[in-house]
């Protein structure tokens, strides 16, 4: 069985079309998310869908090794930061690497880094006239979005577009595209 850890800290909608995609699969399995918010809506998608979903505080993710050990003893294979915050600290890089991906709600390089998460990237985009936008999912390293790309798809910014019109044509993508990313990814296919 390749065991997958979600990594999320906010809605979660990303995490539960992982989650259903798998859902029947005998030979891969979302086996927990972690989160750094206890109120975050993705507890309530998975307690929904039958995953485990944990809570660890601030304090515990900069330490990062209770973290580290228990995602070795759940037997993870993947790590999957779906809408994830968070820093990720050397421990669990180390001990995953190669093995973390990232999905980001533009092209990168274009509006990635410090300060570039969720409707702050669509407001930019539209601001600066952008025709196009689209998902990115790539692996992780020591900075802030810039592992090697795996995957891009694209979009339209349309005129009238507003940071939630944008904001669902790309969750659209990211659920269409996210699963199978994965999917192809545990197959040693990519
Ligand atoms: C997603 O659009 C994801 O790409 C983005 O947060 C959203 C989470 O949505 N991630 C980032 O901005 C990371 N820099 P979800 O909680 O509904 O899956």
């Amino acid at each position: 069985m390749k065991n997958i850890a979600i990594f999320a800290s906010g809605n979660g909608s990303n995490a539960e079309a992982i989650a259903r995609y798998f859902a029947n699969y005998k030979n891969i399995c979302v086996k927990c998310v972690l989160s750094n918010r206890h109120n975050a809506g993705v507890h309530q998608r998975m307690e929904q869908l039958n995953i485990p979903s944990y809570s660890f505080s601030k304090e515990e993710w900069q330490d990062a090794h209770k973290i580290t050990d228990f995602l070795k003893k759940e037997n993870i294979e993947l790590i999957v930061l779906a809408g994830f915050l968070a820093k990720i600290e050397k421990p669990i890089l180390s001990a995953f690497q190669g093995n973390i991906i990232n999905i980001h709600p533009s092209l990168l390089p274009k509006y990635g880094g410090k300060g570039m998460w969720g409707h702050h990237i669509h407001e930019a985009v539209i601001a600066a006239g952008e025709t196009q936008s689209g998902i990115t999912i790539h692996y992780i390293d020591e900075n802030i979005d810039e592992g090697r790309i795996i995957f891009q798809t694209s979009c339209d910014v349309l005129p009238g577009d507003t940071p939630d019109t944008l904001a669902e044509r790309i969750h659209k993508l990211e659920h269409r595209y996210f699963p199978e990313i994965i999917e192809k990814i545990l197959g040693k296919e990519i």
